[in-house]
């Protein structure tokens, strides 16, 4: 049995360490990263990594599993935000960032359900166009609270996390379109 084994061991060795994912994530990763100054490796290795699967996935696969992600973060900050907007005694000017952003983020819903379908059927250019209306809509919501002096965003982190996670798939779009 022993040589056997061996075999064995090797030909996983090979298959989950050589030419696995976890070394295409690392590797997609890089090249994001150094494409987009912008954009965090580790936090790139971070979220594709967490996805279950993810290390024996191939590049469409990850393409695949980066919009996935991007979907499940807007909706998650679109809910956020909604329940900010129940908060009493707002600011006003903080309400009005917060419709804005709320707005932003329910129409990134379904450009993320226009990319997914696209990038599923190869039309890579209309997968990057409803991608990159996702990393704009992140990027307005952001800038808005910064027009007013004194004003906290509080949404820092997922406007963040939603840039990030969107541009590491306008990345991935662009290396197979
Ligand atoms: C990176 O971030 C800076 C500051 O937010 C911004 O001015 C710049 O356009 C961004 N670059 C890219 C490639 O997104
Ligand atoms: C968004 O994605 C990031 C990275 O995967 C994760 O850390 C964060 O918890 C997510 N946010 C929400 C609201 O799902
Ligand atoms: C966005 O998140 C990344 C990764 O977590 C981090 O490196 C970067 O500093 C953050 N940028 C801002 C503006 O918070």
């Amino acid at each position: 049995m022993r040589p056997l084994c061996t075999s064995f061991f090797f030909f996983f060795f090979f298959f989950f360490h050589a030419i696995n994912g976890h070394n295409l994530i690392h590797e997609t990763c890089k090249m994001c990263a150094q494409k987009d100054p912008n954009l965090s490796y580790n936090f790139c290795v971070t979220s594709l990594q967490a996805v279950p699967k993810s290390g024996c996935a191939n590049l469409r696969h990850l393409g695949t599993i980066s919009i996935r992600l991007t979907k499940q973060n807007v909706t998650a900050t679109r809910h956020r935000i909604k329940k900010l907007l129940e908060k009493k005694n707002l600011d006003p000017f903080v309400k009005g960032c917060l419709n804005d952003c709320f707005e932003l983020y329910s129409d990134a819903i379904p450009s993320l359900k226009k990319a997914l379908k696209a990038y599923k059927g190869r039309r890579y250019q209309d997968a990057n166009i409803a991608v990159s209306s996702v990393i704009d809509a992140a990027t307005t919501c952001e800038d808005g609270f910064s027009e007013q002096d004194g004003i906290v965003s509080p949404l820092t982190k997922s406007n963040n996390d939603t840039f990030q996670l969107s541009a590491i798939a306008l990345s991935i779009i662009n290396m197979l379109g």
